[in-house]
């Protein structure tokens, strides 16, 4: 079992949309048992809440529905989790403050490195405070890096 937690600073608009992008792909090659999907947020301001209703309306009519509630990411967090996702580089700086040592950090990625067509250090930009073209650009881009991470952890599970 691999345990993987997505990760963006509310928990209510990237991070749960690369949840649901990212069970529904595992779901579909049969993973599921194999492979522990969650997400969380690097603030605590929307503990509890659904994902943003832009968020869902984007996700739902491209297929997947959103339910996951906010949840916050704090250092014991890492233990739960083998790989931690992070949507932009100000969430890998927060989860590196938060980190204990070295085993916390070298769980650390940038969600869009793996992505093969993505510049290396690419972000998924926040998109709360903009249209709802920044919330189809969050999912596409969510979708394109869940496609190269399941490669490569139904890579390492097999
Ligand atoms: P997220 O978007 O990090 O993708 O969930 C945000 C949601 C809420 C806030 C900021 C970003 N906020 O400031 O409340």
């Amino acid at each position: 079992m691999i345990r993987i937690c997505f990760v963006c600073l509310g928990n209510i608009c990237r991070s749960p949309t690369a949840e649901g992008v990212m069970k529904k792909l595992v779901a579909e090659a049969g993973l599921s048992e194999k492979i522990h999907i969650e997400s969380a947020g690097t603030g605590d301001w929307h503990v509890g809440e659904l994902p943003d209703p832009r968020s869902r309306k984007t996700a739902e009519r491209r297929g997947v529905p959103l339910s996951s509630r906010a949840q916050h990411f704090s250092a014991t967090t890492f233990d739960r989790f083998d790989l931690v996702l992070a949507a932009d580089s100000n969430n890998v700086k927060s989860l590196q403050k938060l980190a204990r040592g070295e085993q916390d950090t070298a769980k650390i990625r940038l969600l869009r490195d793996y992505d093969p067509s993505a510049p290396k250090g690419s972000d998924v930009p926040d998109p709360y405070y903009g249209g709802p073209e920044g919330f189809e650009e969050v999912f596409d881009q969510c979708e394109a890096a869940c496609r190269g991470l399941l490669k490569t952890l139904a890579a390492a599970s097999s």
